[in-house]
């Protein structure tokens, strides 16, 4: 068991609580015990604390290399041409532009990637709005946070960010030193291969920004952090780590999934905001193949530490999968209406529990009362939904039952009936119903009906529906049949 002195710096403290575990550090002066440094100080510290400065950052920027001919083969024209023309508007502001982030990143690993993220050294807000001037578009901007997003006449979005001169101390005696403000941003981001950037100034086109070794990692297929408190700082990383591991076919490095460990044992979770973490899981869970970082995340222990409902029993882990499966193939067969794919992982994840749990879970994950509202509604209506399918048989009722059994779920809805209906029979009556019967419209309108002198009010929808059902059950197939049976139910409206 280690004590330390009052002259010792804090990245003992951290070294020994986070990597040895240890929940208490004495402070001994002059061999005697003088104070404790717990893990909850350390942890109350940190999050409080600003970014810190790594380790690393003693480094200098390593090989520069030019990927202007990467970027000219790789980007489309017109993307290319944008990057120089920044570029040159930034030479003429005095500014210096990089294109950052996953954009580079993707360039790199040869991934079309079109969001491009910049960072100016100079006024980001300023250059959006001279952008704006040049090439049309509008822009919002960030005050606060000196950021501004362009929207360009095309629809194309430019994220636009400011860097600036900072002086950091070290938390122990080390000099203060001062970073260029390009180095200060990358230092802030999560893993190296998204700590890189590409200048635009004409000067320099091309040049790749490297302070930490992400081309390396890039090309060994690493996710690594830049520095050992990243995960501490912002446990959202852990499931981003995933997310971008299982999308490239990548490895979390050893050492980064030591501290991912580590920060799960430190209970990070617990102190991050269910909006963070839901924001995360829902763009994890609209990756091409979710389920991976999914039985990832399990491994790793994430879920447990977010809410029981997460974790993955052997029953959830089929249900998930029959989840992907057939979002899948409704996503090769059907353009529309688009599914909110997270949301029907997150049925699955609620199978099996009572409203109560779900409900726990939808709070944990900071759903508005309004969206927990509707998502709870769901879940009922996909129960009721079960239950009513179970006893349609075909040949012996009608199709407009089955139709009207399902025509007020969410898509979301159906497509989770659809991965758990437990008989192939109920799975063909939803792909026969999401095939045919949804689309099915009549083919008599409001108009028809005025013309034959119904006042418009409540019957109008009581006789488009009880038309829809005739059209359903192969009753009336034209317009013309249709009519008729509209002037029929009228005349019995008029009869009470
Ligand atoms: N970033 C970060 N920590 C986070 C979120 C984002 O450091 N918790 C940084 C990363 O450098 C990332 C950049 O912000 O590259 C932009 O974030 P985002 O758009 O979420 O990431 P991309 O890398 O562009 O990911 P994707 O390809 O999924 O769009």
């Amino acid at each position: 068991f280690t004590g330390l002195t009052p002259e010792d710096s804090l990245y003992r403290v951290i070294e020994i609580v986070i990597e040895q575990g240890q929940r208490l550090v004495p402070i001994l002066e002059e061999g005697r015990l003088t104070g404790v440094v717990t893990r909850t100080d350390l942890i109350n510290w940190l999050v409080e604390e600003p970014a810190r400065i790594p380790e690393s950052l003693s480094q200098h920027r390593l090989r520069e290399r030019r990927v202007g001919s990467l970027m000219r083969n790789r980007l489309p024209q017109e993307v290319y041409s944008l990057l120089q023309q920044m570029g040159r508007l930034a030479r003429d502001m005095g500014y210096t532009a990089y294109a950052v982030g996953g954009f580079v990143r993707d360039i790199l690993l040869q991934h079309p990637n079109y969001d491009l993220d910049l960072v100016l050294e100079g006024d980001g807000i300023e250059f959006a709005a001279q952008l704006v001037r040049l090439l049309g578009g509008r822009y919002r901007s960030h005050k606060k946070f000196r950021t501004a997003v362009v929207i360009l006449p095309d629809g194309h979005r430019i994220d636009v960010a400011t860097a600036r001169l900072e002086y950091y101390e070290h938390p122990a005696a080390l000099p203060t030193v001062e970073l260029s403000s390009i180095k200060m941003d990358l230092v802030r981001r999560d893993f190296t291969i998204n700590a890189l950037a590409i200048q635009l100034n004409p000067e320099s086109f091309g040049e790749l920004v490297d302070f930490f070794g992400g081309q390396k990692d890039i090309k060994e297929r690493v996710i690594r952090v830049l520095h050992s408190l990243s995960f501490v700082e912002d446990p959202t990383r852990i499931l981003r780590a995933v997310r971008f591991e299982q999308r490239f076919s990548f490895r979390i490095g050893s050492q980064t999934e030591r501290l991912i460990r580590n920060a799960l044992r430190l209970n990070m979770f617990h102190k991050l905001s269910g909006s963070r973490i839901l924001q995360e899981l829902k763009l994890l869970l609209e990756e091409d193949d979710p389920l991976s970082c999914l039985w990832r995340l399990e491994h790793l222990g994430v879920p447990e530490n977010i809410h029981p409902l997460l974790q993955i029993t052997q029953n959830k882990q089929e249900i998930l999968e029959e989840v992907g499966r057939v979002l899948d193939w409704y996503a090769l067969l059907y353009e529309s209406p688009l599914p909110e794919r997270w949301k029907v992982f997150l049925l699955g994840f609620c199978e099996g529990h009572d409203i109560k749990e779900c409900r726990s879970l939808l709070q944990r994950l900071q759903f508005s009362p309004k969206q927990e509202q509707s998502f709870l509604r769901m879940v009922e209506n996909v129960h009721q939904a079960r239950r009513d399918l179970s006893t349609w048989r075909k040949g012996k009722q009608r199709l407009s039952d089955l139709y009207f059994i399902l025509s007020g779920l969410s898509i979301e809805a159906e497509l989770y009936l659809m991965a758990t209906g437990r008989t192939e029979l109920i799975r063909k009556q939803l792909s026969h119903y999401l095939s045919l019967l949804k689309n099915t419209r009549i083919d008599i309108s409001g108009e028809d009906l005025k013309a034959m002198g119904l006042t418009p009010g409540p019957a109008y929808s009581r006789i488009f529906q009880e038309v829809l059902r005739a059209k359903l059950d192969g009753e009336v197939r034209d317009r013309e049949a249709q009519l008729n049976l509209a002037r029929e139910l009228i005349r019995e409206e008029e009869q009470g």
